[in-house]
C-alpha cells in the first residue's frame, strides 16, 4: 500500500446507526488517511452499503461522528460534499435523457463545459464505446447504468469516489477496465473505497480493507495481512453469498 497521505481523509468515530428497533451498525471507528484503494468487505446484510452511505451524508450517524478532511460532515454543505466525493450507488440512480445530458449535468453546475473529446475520454474510461453518448437512459442494462453513473462522477473530477459493488452486473472484459480505472485513479491521488462481494477482485484491486460482520468492524488492515490472518475456508464464510 502507499504510504503516500491522502488529500481526502475520512474518518468514523463512534459510529452508530439505528432505524427503529434495528441496530445497523455499532461503534464503528477507523480513518482512512492513506491514498490508495480500500475496500469495504463482509457479508450480505453486514452494513456495507449504510457505512458507505454514511461517509457522504446521504444519511447520518444515530450516534458518533463522521468527519472529511478533519470536519465533522454536518457541518460541510452536501453540495460541496457532493463536489469533493463522487459516489456510485448499488442501484445507479440516474437523470432521465440520454447518457450525456448525465455526464454534463454536474460540470455545468459548475460552469465547465465539457469537450466532444472529454466525454469520449470518459466513456473509454467505464469501457464504454462513443455511440452511448446518445443513448437514452431508459433502454440501457444494469451494467451499463452502472458504468454511466461512474462516468458522471468522474466528469466531476472529485478528490475521492465511493463505490458499491461497481463490477457486480459487468462481464470480465468491462471489469478489468473498470478495475484498472479505479487502480490509474488511485495513483492520480483519487481515494478509492470500494464495496466488493468479491474474493477475487479484492485480492486484484484492494490496497486495505474494512472486514463487517453483523453491523461491527471485526478488522481494518491491509489485504495481505487480511489474506494471511484468516484460513481460506473463514474468508469464503466472509465473502459468502457470491462465491466465484
Ligand atoms: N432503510 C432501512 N430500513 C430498515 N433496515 C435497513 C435499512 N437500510 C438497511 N437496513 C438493514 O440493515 C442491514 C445492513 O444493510 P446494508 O444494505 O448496509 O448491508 P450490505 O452489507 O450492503 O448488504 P449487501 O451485501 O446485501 O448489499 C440489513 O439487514 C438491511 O436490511
Ligand atoms: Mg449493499
Amino acid at each position: 500500500m502507499s504510504e503516500t497521505t491522502s488529500e481526502c481523509i475520512f474518518s468514523m468515530d463512534d459510529v452508530s446507526f439505528v432505524i427503529g428497533d434495528n441496530q445497523i451498525l455499532t461503534n464503528i471507528s477507523f480513518k482512512l488517511d492513506n491514498s490508495g484503494i480500500t475496500g469495504i468487505i463482509g457479508p450480505s446484510g453486514s452494513g456495507k452499503s449504510t457505512l458507505l452511505r454514511l461517509l457522504n451524508k446521504l444519511i447520518s450517524p444515530t450516534v458518533g461522528t463522521v468527519t472529511f478532511n478533519g470536519n465533522n460532515i454536518t457541518d460541510i454543505s452536501s453540495s460541496e460534499l457532493r463536489k469533493q466525493i463522487g459516489m456510485v450507488q448499488q442501484r445507479p440512480y440516474l437523470f432521465a435523457g440520454d447518457v450525456q445530458h448525465n455526464l454534463l449535468y454536474g460540470p455545468r453546475i459548475w460552469n465547465i463545459e465539457y469537450s466532444d473529446d472529454k466525454l469520449l475520454q470518459l466513456l473509454k474510461r467505464v469501457a464504454l464505446d462513443a455511440d452511448f453518448l446518445d443513448r437514452n437512459i431508459d433502454g440501457l442494462s444494469g451494467g451499463e447504468q452502472q458504468r454511466v453513473s461512474l462516468a458522471r462522477t468522474l466528469a466531476n473530477e472529485p478528490c475521492a469516489i465511493l463505490l458499491d459493488e461497481p463490477t457486480s452486473a459487468l462481464d470480465i472484459v468491462s471489469e478489468e477496465i473498470i478495475e484498472n480505472t479505479l487502480k490509474q485513479l488511485a495513483k492520480e491521488g483519487v481515494k478509492v473505497v470500494v464495496v466488493t462481494h468479491s474474493l477475487e477482485q479484492t485480492k486484484r484491486l484492494v490496497d486495505e480493507l474494512l472486514f463487517l460482520k453483523d453491523g461491527q468492524l471485526v478488522e481494518k488492515t491491509t489485504t495481505k495481512e487480511f489474506f494471511s490472518l484468516y484460513n481460506d475456508e473463514e474468508i469464503r464464510t466472509f465473502f459468502k453469498q457470491k462465491e466465484e
